[in-house]
Parts: C-alpha cells; structure tokens; sequence
C-alpha cells in the first residue's frame, strides 16, 4: 500500500517537472515573440521620411545641399565649373533644379537630369556620402504630400 503511494508520489512529481519545463519554455516563447512585435513597431516607428514622418532638413533640395559650409564649398556652380566644356549657364539657371533642365531635358543628348541625379546620388554604394550621410532618400530631392498622394519635385533659388 505505502510502496504504491510512493510510487503514485513520484509519478506526480515527475508530471509537475513536466509542465514546468512546458510552461517555463512557453513563457520564454512568448517573451521572444513580444520581443519581436515590440521591434517591428519601433522600427516603424523610427522609419525617417523627410517631410512625413521627421522633420525635412532639405526642403528647397539641390541648394540645401549643395552650398557652401565653413571652407567646404559644395555648391553645383563649383561641380560644373569642373566639367570640361560645360556651357554658361548662369544666365538660364535662377532656379535649381528646374533651369538646369531647360538644357538637360528627358531624350536631351547631354543626358536627362533626372538620370545624371540618379546615377551621381546611387553610383558606387559603399562610398557614396549621400547614401552615408543622408540615408540615400527620395525625399532629399523628391516632396510628397501625403494627403492627395502627390509627388512634387523639391527646387530653391541659386545660391550664388
Ligand atoms: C540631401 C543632400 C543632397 C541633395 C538634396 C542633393 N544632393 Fe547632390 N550630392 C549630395 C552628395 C552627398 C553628393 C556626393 C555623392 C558621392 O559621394 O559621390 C552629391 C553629388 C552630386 C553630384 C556629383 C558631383 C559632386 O558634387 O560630387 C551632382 C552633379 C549633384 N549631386 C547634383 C544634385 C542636384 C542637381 C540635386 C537636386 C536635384 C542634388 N544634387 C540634390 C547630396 C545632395
Ligand atoms: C545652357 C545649357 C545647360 C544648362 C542650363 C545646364 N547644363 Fe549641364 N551640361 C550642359 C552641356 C552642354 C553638358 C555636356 C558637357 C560635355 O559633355 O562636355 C552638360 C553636362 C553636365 C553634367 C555632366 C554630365 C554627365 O553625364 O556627367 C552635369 C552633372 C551637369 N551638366 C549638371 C548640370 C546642372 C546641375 C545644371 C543646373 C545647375 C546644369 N547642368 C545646367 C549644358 C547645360
Ligand atoms: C538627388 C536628387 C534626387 C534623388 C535623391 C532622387 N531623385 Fe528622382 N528625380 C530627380 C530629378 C532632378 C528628376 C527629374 C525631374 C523631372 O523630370 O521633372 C527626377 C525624376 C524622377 C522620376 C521621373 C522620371 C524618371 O526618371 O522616371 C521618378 C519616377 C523618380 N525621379 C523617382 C525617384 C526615386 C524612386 C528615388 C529614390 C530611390 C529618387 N527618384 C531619388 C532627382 C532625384
């Protein structure tokens, strides 16, 4: 009689080791998974869209970027003024970025801006200071309204 309760004893113990082991690996289970959730959210949360979600530094685009910081002078006059045989262009050019393309127009032989921004801002990734430093954005350049869904082009006036 006593050997049977004992025994029945210990079938017992053993059965609550069990769900203990069950329900300890199913706390942490739930702990990951919330962990999980909780990272999905604040990522989203974190997702930087100039203009949408964060502050947009560069609202007038081009020129925000493009000029001159203590004795760093980015401005584009500077970058043309490299360009081998580039035309005069102060003359057409008052607004940025819009007067460039009054040359650099889409199926212009001198290459359409929206290409030459393209490739000069996503070119060669591991080294490219705007994919770096600016996270490499549309919405650098680009404005969207998210209310009517409306893209726009960002542009300011020269800045030299
Ligand atoms: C948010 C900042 C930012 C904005 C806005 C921006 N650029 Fe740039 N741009 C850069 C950076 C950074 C580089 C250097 C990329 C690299 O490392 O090659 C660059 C490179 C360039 C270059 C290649 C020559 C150079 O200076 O290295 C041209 C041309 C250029 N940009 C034109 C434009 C035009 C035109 C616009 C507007 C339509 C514009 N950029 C808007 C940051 C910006
Ligand atoms: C009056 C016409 C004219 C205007 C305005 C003009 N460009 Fe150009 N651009 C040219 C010509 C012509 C070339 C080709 C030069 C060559 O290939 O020797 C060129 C070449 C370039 C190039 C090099 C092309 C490449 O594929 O790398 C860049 C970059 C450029 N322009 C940017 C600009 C920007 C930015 C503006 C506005 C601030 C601008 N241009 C305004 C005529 C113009
Ligand atoms: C450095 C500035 C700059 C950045 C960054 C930029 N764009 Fe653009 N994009 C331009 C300019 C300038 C044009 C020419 C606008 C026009 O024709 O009115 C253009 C044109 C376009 C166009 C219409 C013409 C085409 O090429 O099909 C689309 C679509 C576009 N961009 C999408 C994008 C997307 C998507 C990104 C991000 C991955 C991006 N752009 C990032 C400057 C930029």
């Amino acid at each position: 009689m006593k050997k049977a309760s004992k025994q029945q004893n210990a079938k017992r113990q053993e059965k609550m080791k069990l769900s203990g082991k069950i329900l300890f690996s199913a706390l942490i289970l739930l702990a990951v998974l919330r962990m999980t959730v909780s990272f999905a959210v604040a990522d989203n949360n974190n997702r930087s869209l100039p203009g949408v979600t964060v502050t947009d530094k560069h609202p007038n685009g081009c020129v925000d970027c493009h000029n001159a910081f203590g004795d760093k002078d980015y401005r584009l006059k500077m970058e043309l003024a490299k360009i081998e045989g580039h035309s005069e262009m102060d003359t057409i050019v008052k607004n940025l970025p819009q007067d460039c393309m009054k040359c650099h127009k889409a199926e212009s032989s001198i290459g359409y801006l929206g290409d030459i921004a393209h490739r000069d801002h996503y070119s060669n990734p591991p080294k490219n200071v705007f994919i770096i430093v600016y996270k490499g954005d549309c919405l650098n350049c680009h404005g969207i309204d998210p209310e009517s869904g409306k893209t726009t082009l960002k542009d300011g006036p020269k800045n030299w």
